[in-house]
């Protein structure tokens, strides 16, 4: 059965990566580098949007763990992350608090009950789908949050100047025939938009330079929360 486009590029990249690098310095390059740091700034994104001690958080395309290593560090939830990439979720697992589940899954569904967690995060994840996937995602994971709760998730935009670098270098890879890996970009409006068909509130874009959680630099890429009503 043929692969997503996702599961090809992420597959790829990281054999990539393992066979040429330590292993630390692999899985940080994997998910976008510095691991620790942007795991920090992540956490602070979560609980800006309202994560606190002992709530369920589902972490799409958690990658090798960079903030479920930093909410280990400071937080007592209940986390499940999801990948496409078993090498990713092996090294997670190792980065963070026994208690912390781990799912392999290659569909655009959320493995996971309905109205069973408080927040989901997507942090650099719809930045490489299309964008139906990213709406069947966003339609799925509506069915999983409980009333209240939040979808958080970053995403590339053109009404950001400093986001074009990853556009250009994109076209100068499609140029050279080097077949990137897709960079997706998000406006504003249509996430409004997906966001009131599929029965959302959107409470904030928080933009890439603006870090209104105060204890952690921005995350440069701009962040989205959706309310579940
Ligand atoms: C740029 S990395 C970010 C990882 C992590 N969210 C972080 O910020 O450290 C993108 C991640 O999304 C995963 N991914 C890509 N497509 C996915 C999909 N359809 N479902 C779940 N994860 C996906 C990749 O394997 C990769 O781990």
């Amino acid at each position: 059965m043929a692969e997503f486009h996702f599961v090809e590029d992420y597959e790829r990249l990281v054999a990539n990566l393992v066979a040429t690098r330590p292993i630390d310095e692999a899985m940080a390059v994997a998910v976008g580098g510095d691991f620790e740091n942007i795991g920090r700034i992540e956490r602070s994104v979560v609980r800006h949007a309202g994560l606190r001690d002992g709530m369920s958080l589902i972490d799409l395309g958690c990658g090798s763990g960079r903030l479920a290593w930093a909410l280990g560090q400071a937080m007592r939830i209940d986390y499940l992350g999801i990948d496409i990439v078993q090498a990713l979720l092996d090294y997670a697992k190792t980065r963070s608090p026994s208690t912390y589940r781990y799912v392999l899954n290659r569909t655009l569904a959320i493995p996971a009950p309905d109205a069973s967690a408080d927040m989901v995060a997507a942090f650099s994840v719809f930045t490489h789908l299309l964008h139906a996937e990213t709406y069947l995602y966003m339609e799925d994971i509506k069915r999983v949050l409980r009333p209240g709760g939040r979808l958080v998730f970053s995403f590339l935009e053109f009404a950001n100047p400093e986001h074009w670098l990853v556009f250009s270098g994109t076209v100068e890879a499609q140029r050279k025939s080097e077949t990137p890996h897709l960079n997706q970009f998000i406006e504003r409006n249509a996430i409004d938009l997906w966001a009131t068909k599929l029965g959302y509130e959107r409470e904030a874009f928080i933009d890439g330079a603006d870090a209104p959680w105060g204890d952690a630099p921005n995350l440069w890429q701009t962040v989205a929360i959706l309310r579940r009503p």
